[in-house]
């Protein structure tokens, strides 16, 4: 439980922010791992209400984490103790404006692929099978089939938790890394402005199928992961030093390296973290000892 949830009229004040607030939400529910436990949820529609949001946790002293889409998050099984975060999609959608587009950091980042292929802006076909918002993927500057959202940006609008104001931060305030970006984690994106080449919507359908048909064939799409679980160390794969370790089908509890993609751990027979992390320890131990290789997590984990 969070300090938050101990204090009186906590829901009243929040419900006059237009905020939502769930306490003891398991966030298994909000993990595509679906894994997870209760943390206090606060919920909100209009980011412009933020500041003073921010500020009220701020006086009363409540650590907070913002949750994004949950694709990429595994979340230990005792839950969190900080408050969890979450800015709902907001309704107005994308704006166009030529060859730019301007995309609230809520949205769906396989949507915003195909509304933009919709007026023959390409650019990021390969980022269409990876789960997620658009801000939880600028946040990791995700990236898939030689595309990488970061490539593409132009400008975002961050509420900045350093100094609780909105700023617009251009391409150059930003560094944009493998798997990794400047942002720090009290950055709230709000908005991504993105600069996309222009070409016909045949062209990037193609482009999408063949990505679509690249992901269909080697990760496991259709079961309940994190997607790559370890980071690839420069010029090597981490999925075929696993997989050359014959370590496919190891199974910890209910959680299972897969037989598609060694870098992907699945939630095959309702996994706790705890089965996750022992599983990524003895993934760690086996290619140390193999490759010498120590590998970095991809996955964000939430400790207290
Ligand atoms: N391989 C194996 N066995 C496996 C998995 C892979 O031998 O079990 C071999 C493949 O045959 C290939 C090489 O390893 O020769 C690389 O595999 P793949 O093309 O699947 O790419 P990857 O390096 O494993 C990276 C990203 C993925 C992204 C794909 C496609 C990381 C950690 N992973 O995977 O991103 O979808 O390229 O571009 O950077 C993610 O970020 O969560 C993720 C899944």
């Amino acid at each position: 439980m969070s300090t938050l949830a101990k204090q009186p009229g906590v829901a009243e004040q929040l419900t006059a922010f237009g905020a939502q607030w769930r306490p003891g939400e398991r966030l298994s529910a909000h993990t595509s791992l679906g894994v997870g436990g209760p943390a206090d949820l606060i919920r909100l529609r209009d980011y412009r209400r933020l500041p003073e949001l921010l500020e009220y946790l701020r006086r009363r002293g409540v650590p907070w984490r913002l949750l994004g889409g949950g694709s990429n998050l595994l979340v230990m099984d005792e839950g969190l103790e900080d408050v969890a975060l979450q800015l709902l999609r907001e309704p107005e959608g994308l704006k166009f404006d030529g060859s730019r587009v301007e995309v609230p950091a809520s949205a769906n980042l396989g949507t915003t692929v195909m509304e933009c292929a919709k007026r023959n802006l390409g650019g990021m076909e390969g980022l269409i099978g990876v789960p997620g918002t658009v801000g939880g993927a600028l946040h990791m500057n995700a990236g898939a089939y030689g595309t990488q959202i970061g490539d593409v940006v132009r400008a975002v609008h961050v509420f900045r938790g350093a100094s609780g104001r909105v700023e617009v931060l251009r391409t150059e305030d930003v560094r944009f890394e493998y798997r990794h970006s400047s942002f720090a984690s009290d950055d709230i994106l709000l908005s991504v402005s993105l600069e996309l080449p222009e070409r016909p919507y045949a062209e990037i359908l193609e482009r999408v199928k063949l990505c679509n048909q690249k992901r269909r064939a080697s990760q496991p799409i259709n079961e309940k992961s994190a997607g790559c679980i370890f980071k690839n160390p420069p010029s090597l794969s981490t999925g075929k030093m696993i997989d050359e370790l014959g370590l496919k089908g190891t199974r910890v509890g209910g959680a299972v390296i897969s037989e598609r993609h060694a870098n992907f751990i699945v939630n095959r027979h309702g996994a706790t973290a705890a089965d996750i992390f022992k599983l990524m320890e003895l993934i760690r131990e086996r290619v140390l000892k193999g490759f010498g290789v120590e590998l970095e997590e991809e996955v964000i984990v939430w400790r207290n």
